[in-house]
């Protein structure tokens, strides 16, 4: 058999001198991988071994007859942001583009006087004119484009503003690779009549709207049965969900915490859910910086739970980790939690056990750490803690959970309802010139939002939002943001100031792939309104809104980490996949779509084959590459005032790629650089969004004495073993 793949041929960069950076080796992808060739090329895609994924982040540019001898290379690079990602606000990646050049022809011999860069889409519309080019290294500046191609051409000034001189080099971008598959109806759909009617229990997830499905797919049922969710007749029907309360707790203070059934009603549906306290979200716990509070904790689900409190460098005994910190809570039993809160902010609280199902359901709250600085933010008119979230719901209710184990395991569950603190409908009222302080969660299973809020019936220009503060504390430097990327378990407070009297949404715009297709199309949708009133706000806070701040506070605490910036990573770490017996209809799909992974899988667009998955296909790694070891074989072992830099290159090269949020329990990191590209504006995290084919350094303060838990926090990755636990001794010992 003739392999569809040449093994990656010239390396067109390794013939331009002075290539640095991403592609300094990079390869050239030109055909379609067969599943044969995935399974017995552990590094296929051309990633060198721990970095960043070239053939994601490298376009080739070829020369045109007129081009000669020309060739070059242009880098994706990352353009630096807060956030793990940089997107417009629409959810275009920006990427700060850079081209390396050789063997260009002197312009005269084409009857012209420089050449010039463009960027296009595939449809030639519109034309973004980058700039002049020579050999050698050129800033090409930012794109934001789905799919482009990169034209060089030769032309009489570097002022023109269109290309009409001849062609010279062209290339394209990675995206690009992702083509419609008129293959894929061919694929195996042979064996679907006979399985559709039998679904063992199980009901099909809802089809993405506007979306056909892919073939083969009727066939596919997990490998587990479904959840059980029926209460004993004897229990009647579950009280009625609550909107969620505020907790004020003063040092000492405690709470009595339950698990239980609620019934909530969410678009119509009625619905049997979990909650904490009856509510939802459950409580938010208003606490102060430096207190200690008790939660007395029930488990009145049917389920074994615990309450992991998430971002708090509490004492490890309290961490809520079933079988590392604690056993799990049994149906009717209780547990008591002493939380101690090191650091102000906002943090939440969820279950760690089976939280691909108890999550979902409801049990998550908030934790909102009081300074005790007066100064610590600056002055708002209220706050708001928001929780976003999304639910998989089908006509009959939420769609069923797996009984042994988790379904959706491949990219985790999306779900097709978004909420925000549980409410489909999130609705709020604020006065005009009004400054609010939004704390923002994202207690998704595995869905990324790009959240921004936007003037109702209009397409103009997003309302500016002043971000302040991420997982664990404040940013260097308050900075503008259009909107917001929150992986996971992440958490970003951001202020805005709503200038004029109308109707705001809160929407997630993102751009989805429809991968039978191999486009990228925009899904935009509404999580929330706010209603701004006709009577100003008093007092005016206009000019503090105005103000930028920089945090010396926060800068004095990082400075006596920066010393440690430079040094060479203690630790790396290889996020990867093994998979194991997947349906075929599965494995053709998913090899189709293997040449081009989006940085991050914003929409959950292949509904069925995802639902279908599970941890006995499907097999998420943590891989330390200097030991082989993967997930709970990993025993990494500190020291209490230890401070490590951490490499975590997510592998592009396996059968599947997406991004991960990877989640550190107890501690506190910096995110230090991505692809190489330095973080110039630090915050404290707990949580960092690594996206597909990256290699982000982080550096790690070792503060906490215990055993804690590194895991991706998309439920479902977890729940295939994601994780594994390091050690931190006291110190000096
Ligand atoms: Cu938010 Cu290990 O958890
Ligand atoms: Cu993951």
């Amino acid at each position: 058999m003739v392999p569809l793949l040449a093994a990656s041929p010239a390396l067109a960069a390794q013939a331009i001198p002075d290539v640095t950076g991403l592609c300094v080796a990079a390869p050239i992808v030109t055909g379609m991988p067969t599943s044969i060739q995935v399974a017995q090329r552990p590094s296929a895609g051309g990633s060198r071994v721990g970095g960043p994924a070239s053939d994601l982040f490298c376009a080739e540019l070829l020369p045109t007859a007129a081009g000669e001898e020309a060739r070059g290379v242009v880098e994706l690079g990352r353009v630096p942001s807060p956030f793990g990602v940089a997107v417009t606000v629409e959810g275009h990646q920006r990427y700060d583009l850079t081209a390396w050049i050789a063997g260009l022809p002197d312009p005269a011999t084409l009857g012209a006087a420089v050449h010039v860069a463009w960027a296009t889409t595939p449809f030639f519309d519109p034309i973004i004119k980058l700039g002049a080019v020579t050999n050698g290294r050129t800033a090409l500046g930012e794109i934001a484009l789905d799919k482009f191609l990169i034209l060089v051409s030769a032309e009489t000034s570097s002022a023109v503003t269109e290309r009409s001189g001849p062609l010279v080099l062209r290339g394209r971008s990675p995206s690009t690779l992702m083509e419609g598959h008129d293959m894929m109806a061919q694929a195996p759909a042979a064996m679907t009549a006979e399985h559709v009617h039998d679904l063992g229990g199980w009901r099909m997830p809802p089809m993405y709207p506007g979306l056909t499905m892919l073939p083969g797919m009727m066939s596919l049922v997990p490998r587990t049965p479904p959840l059980a969710l029926e209460l004993p007749p004897a229990v009647g029907t579950p009280r009625l969900a609550k909107p969620g309360q505020v907790v004020r707790l003063g040092h000492g203070g405690t709470l009595d915490l339950e698990a239980g059934f609620v019934t909530r009603q969410i678009g119509g549906r009625t619905l049997t859910m979990l909650a904490f306290n009856g509510q939802y979200p459950g409580p938010l716990i208003s606490v102060e910086q430096g207190s200690t509070i008790f939660v007395n904790f029930t488990n009145r689900t049917p389920f074994p739970t615990a309450v992991h409190w998430h971002g708090v460098r509490l004492d490890n005994r309290f961490d809520g980790v079933p079988h590392v910190t604690q056993d799990p809570v049994p149906p009717g039993g209780t547990f008591r939690y002493q939380v101690f809160f090191k650091d102000a902010g906002i943090y939440w609280y969820h279950p760690h056990h089976r939280e691909d199902a108890q999550q979902e359901l409801g049990l998550y709250g908030n934790l909102l750490v009081s300074s005790r600085s007066p100064a610590y933010w600056s002055p708002a008119h209220r706050e708001e803690v928001l929780i976003l979230d999304d639910i998989l719901l089908d006509t009959e209710g939420v769609l069923p959970f797996g009984d042994e184990r988790a379904t959706h395991a491949l990219m985790g569950r999306f779900g097709n309802v978004f909420l925000i603190n549980g409410e489909p409908d999130y609705s709020l009222s604020v006065q005009r010139g009004e400054l609010v302080r939004f704390y923002l969660t994202n207690a998704a299973n595995t869905r990324t939002f790009n959240a921004s809020f936007q003037r109702e019936g209009t397409e103009g220009p997003a309302l500016r939002m002043k971000l302040v503060a991420s997982d664990v504390g404040k940013f260097e430097r308050e900075a503008w943001v259009e909107s917001v990327v929150l992986s996971p378990a992440e958490r970003y407070v951001v202020e805005v100031l709503f200038p004029e009297s109308g109707v705001y949404q809160l929407v997630n715009r993102v751009r989805a792939i429809d991968h039978r297709t191999g486009t990228f199309f925009p899904e935009v949708s509404r999580m929330g309104r706010i209603v701004v009133g006709h009577e100003p706000a008093a007092p005016d806070r206009g000019s503090a809104f105005r103000t930028l701040r920089e945090n010396r506070d926060v800068i004095a605490d990082i400075d006596r980490y920066r010393a440690h910036f430079d040094r060479a990573p203690d630790h790396e770490l290889i996020l990867a996949i093994a998979v194991d017996s997947l349906p075929p209809a599965t494995e053709q799909v998913m090899l189709w779509d293997w040449l081009y992974f989006n940085p991050v899988e914003w929409a959950g667009t292949m509904p069925d084959m995802n639902w279908a998955s599970t941890g006995r296909e499907v097999r998420w790694i943590l891989r330390d590459p200097r030991t082989g070891r993967e997930n709970g074989a990993i025993d990494w072992s500190f020291a209490v005032g230890d401070v490590i830099k951490l490499r975590v290159s997510n592998d592009r090269d396996g059968f599947h790629a997406m991004q991960h949020p990877l989640h550190i329990h107890g501690q506190r990191f910096l995110v230090l650089s991505q692809n190489g590209v330095l973080n110039d504006n630090l915050v404290w995290k707990d949580t960092v969004l690594l996206p597909t084919g990256t290699t982000t350094d982080l550096l790690l303060e070792l503060s906490n004495p215990g055993r804690w838990m590194v895991h991706c926090h998309i439920a479902e990755h977890l729940e295939t073993g994601m994780k594994f636990v390091f050690n931190v001794g006291e110190a000096g010992r």
